[in-house]
């Protein structure tokens, strides 16, 4: 099926003119107040205008803003790597700082290549990724995404990759169920090793919980272990993109822990610093980066601003934060809360096809017949709808649009910041299934 051009961006004259936030809340130019209802793209974690990381950020920058890393370390840096090695738990160890969390998956591609060769296995250029993925935006992410909407117009200039089916207990693949999709969609995977020569494979990149490309799908039961017993039997690494799901927005720091399950490479960025500072990381157990120390003695990918002082700064701060106020806790449970009252405030609409998703990570999948679950046609531009109505009543969420075939498909996203009060939680919930129904009624759904 041909991809449509990607989502049109509005341009900035026809978008409100944001002048203050604070908390959980912005107010544009006119006054008018939105409650952000997915911390952006699932970036704010502790919301907005949070006084101590701000204070943490300007002292910082009154010290030093940047140390350049082949000249320097500094205090931050060093302080949130204890953290992030703390919070990680097991071998995860290592890591390389970057800006955004396509820096960040590049960098665990090119950590994984560097792997090979230093281990005399430079024949492992390939990756194998899955469908209804996204990775980011730089080429190497980009054409591992399985995203057609958005790697249309790129096609032909990736790197080498081999995608897999989605591992959807919701959508699961043909002759699978909920129950049985894990392990046939791992059989998959050790079938792809074979068929291409493992001594071909570099790594298996995937998200534990699927964010925008297929809305918050938490890996079927059993999943990612049997992923891990696989890598592990071919020596294919294991890459786990982390860069929304992680960092705590699924109520385990790294999502993948929820799994029991450590990977050989992650990726975070999104809430690490919450988005006061740009910032993201690619980390690596021992096993890695003592292969790649043996022979190079350090990571060859790395970028101006890696390990940026003011970013690691934030990043310190975010997670003093959500470690004092024991806030992963609080988001594991309020994930089945918050899919409740989704249910609840949803109930009798016969377009909500699933419910799903773990912690401040929960979607609304849209779906013309509940039987086939079959999608909406994309020419509705449903999500986009719903997003329009959203901020009309002063709610931000996360809607997209093509998590069934790359193009059809209408997923609402809620990731809303992990310190939200249960009142703001239900204004979130109540403004976004009133959004939801408004749509609908207005297109003749409901
Ligand atoms: C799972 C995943 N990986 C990578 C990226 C790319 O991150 P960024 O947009 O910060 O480059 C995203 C962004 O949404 C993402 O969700």
């Amino acid at each position: 099926m041909a991809a449509k051009s990607p989502e049109p961006l509005k341009s900035t004259a026809e978008l409100p003119r944001v002048v203050r936030a604070k908390g959980s809340y912005l107010w544009d130019a006119t006054g008018k107040a939105y409650i952000d209802g997915s911390g952006g793209p699932a970036v704010y974690c502790l919301g907005h205008a949070n006084d101590e990381v701000n204070a943490a950020v300007a002292a910082q920058m009154s010290d030093i803003a940047h140390a350049y890393r082949y000249n320097f370390t500094t205090d931050a840096l060093e302080e949130l790597t204890e953290i992030i090695r703390a919070q990680c738990g097991g071998t995860l160890r290592e890591m390389v700082y970057v800006t955004s969390g396509s820096e960040a998956v590049e960098s665990c591609l090119k950590i994984a290549l560097q792997y090979h060769t230093a281990n005399g296995q430079k024949s492992r250029r390939k990756f194998i990724s899955r469908q209804r993925s996204w990775h980011g935006n730089t080429l190497g992410a980009l054409g591992l995404s399985g995203f057609a909407e958005r790697t249309a117009a790129y096609e032909g200039a990736f790197i080498p990759s081999i995608k897999l089916s989605p591992a959807n207990a919701y959508r699961p693949v043909a002759g699978a169920d909920a129950a049985s999709v894990g392990a046939i969609c791992a059989a998959e995977l050790e079938a792809a090793i074979l068929r291409e020569g493992p001594e071909t494979i570099a790594a298996f990149v995937f998200e534990p919980v699927v964010g925008a490309a297929g809305g918050c799908v938490p890996a079927p039961d059993g999943y990612a272990k049997l992923v891990r017993e696989i890598c592990t039997k071919y020596g294919v690494l294991m890459i786990s993109d982390e860069v929304m799901c992680g960092a705590g927005r699924t109520g385990t720091w790294r999502a993948l822990a929820y799994d029991g399950v450590e990977p050989d490479i992650m990726s975070v960025a999104k809430g690490l610093a919450a988005g006061y500072v740009p910032l993201g990381a690619a980390i690596c157990t021992t096993a890695v980066w003592e292969v790649i120390r043996a022979k190079d003695g350090a990571f060859g990918t790395g970028h101006t601003f890696t390990g940026h002082t003011a970013a690691c700064a934030a990043g310190v701060a975010v997670q003093k934060i959500i470690a004092r106020e024991g806030l992963l806790a609080k988001v594991a449970a309020n994930g089945d809360r918050l899919k409740g009252w989704m249910a609840d405030a949803l109930a009798g609409v016969e377009a909500i096809g699933d419910i799903r998703g773990r912690g401040h990570f929960i979607c609304a999948e849209l779906v013309a017949d509940r039987a086939t679950k079959a999608p909406f046609d994309a020419s509705r531009q449903l999500h986009l709808k719903v997003r329009a109505q959203a901020m009309e009543n002063g709610l931000i969420c996360y809607p997209v649009g093509g998590n069934v075939d790359g193009v059809n498909g209408d997923i609402v996203i809620l990731s809303p910041p992990y310190n939200c009060t249960d009142a703001e939680l239900a204004e979130i919930v109540d403004k976004c299934a009133t959004s939801i129904r408004q749509v609908l009624r207005a297109e003749g759904l409901a």
